[in-house]
């Protein structure tokens, strides 16, 4: 008896020593929340398991959700690594300390406008890409319901466009969340809650995530989209009838941002995603996956397809106050309670 029971052992841990030396559990794992498209998402996390042997749990949430998933998850976090997403809900989590500071190796390659955002957010969270904010019309139902082209962010109030305009909800999106935050430094306040209260009007959807505009107007399901102009160019170069526009009085844009979040139970996979991530080979995964934006490592090739940043009135945008927490947290619940319950 005793004898079986050693035996028994033995085997036992003879086996788990097996394992443990198997591929898998010897290069670990890793659970990424990817907030870009999902199109971009797979072959990223797929080159990076090639790459190293490391198993990655992905999931895709915009920005808004996934900061707050990460946020209802700190007694315990379940994600390693949130990679993409706007800037704004990224430098939120630095700052409520749900993102852990790291200092790559691969800083010193990155354009200004990214290391900027790691130095603001006292080194948790860092620039991936960016991209500036717009919107698309479909050029064929504009002329079918002749309708005129619009230009400029005024040009949406038009009342012909009631109910032909779409947008995601600010709440869960870092894209709608950009748009708030760009006409407010662009009018002041109080105008651009009057803009976005006569806007209302027109939104034919408040969307969850920032990109679905973008798709829905290239399906003729609304004639207006705001969105990010990559976002519209992944739609035109697969040839859908849309016009992208940088409107006239100017616009905001995005640091598409990178974090670890903190107590990461694969603290070492992660900063090896993290470090892979800021190269310009794992950066030039983004074009293939139709992706457009501007890649941050200065030694990634810029899609030739990428809305060039230098030809768009771009505003100087406040990353640090429009992503603190408190202005944050303050002008959501404004949009709430002002916006989007108004009635038509
Ligand atoms: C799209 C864009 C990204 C952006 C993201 C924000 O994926 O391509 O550049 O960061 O939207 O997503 P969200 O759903 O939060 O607006």
């Amino acid at each position: 008896m005793f004898l079986t029971r050693r035996a028994l052992g033995v085997a036992f841990s003879a086996g788990f020593s097996i394992v443990l030396a198997g591929p898998v559990a010897a290069q670990g794992q890793l659970t990424v929340y990817c907030s870009v498209q999902e199109e971009w998402c797979r072959p990223m996390m797929a080159a990076f398991e090639k790459e190293t042997g490391i198993k990655v749990s992905m999931t895709r949430k915009s920005s808004g959700e996934t900061y707050a998933q990460v946020k209802a998850e700190s007694a315990n976090p379940r994600g390693d690594v949130w990679w993409g997403g706007t800037g704004d809900p990224h430098m939120q989590a630095a700052e409520e300390g749900l993102t852990e500071e790291y200092k790559s190796p691969k800083l010193t390659e990155l354009n200004d406008w990214a290391v900027r955002q790691w130095e603001g957010s006292k080194g948790r969270t860092v620039g991936i890409y960016s991209g500036a904010l717009g919107f698309a019309y479909n050029t064929k139902l504009i002329a079918e319901k002749k309708l005129p082209e619009p230009k400029c962010w005024a040009d949406l109030l038009d009342p012909k466009l009631k109910d032909e305009v779409q947008v995601a909800d600010p709440n869960s999106s870092g894209t709608s969340y950009t748009m708030l935050a760009t006409m407010v430094q662009i009018m002041g306040e109080q105008k651009a809650f009057e803009y976005l209260k006569a806007l209302h009007k027109n939104i034919n959807q408040y969307t969850k995530s920032g990109a679905a505009p973008a798709k829905a107007t290239s399906l003729g399901e609304t004639t207006v989209g705001i969105a990010f102009l990559h976002d519209h160019v992944m739609m035109i170069v697969d040839g859908a009838p849309m016009k992208a526009v940088a409107p006239c009085e100017g616009t905001g844009y995005e640091i598409g941002s990178m974090s670890i979040i903190k107590g990461a139970k694969n603290m070492d996979n992660a900063k090896k995603f993290y470090d892979w991530a800021l190269t310009p080979a794992a950066q030039a995964l983004a074009a293939p996956a139709k992706s457009f934006q501007v890649p941050s490592n200065k030694a990634t090739p810029i899609p030739p397809q990428a809305p060039k940043l230098a030809d768009i009135k771009l505003i100087n945008f406040d990353f640090a106050k429009y992503g603190s927490s408190d202005e944050r947290k303050r002008l959501l619940a404004k949009w709430d309670a002002e916006v989007k319950n108004l009635p038509k």
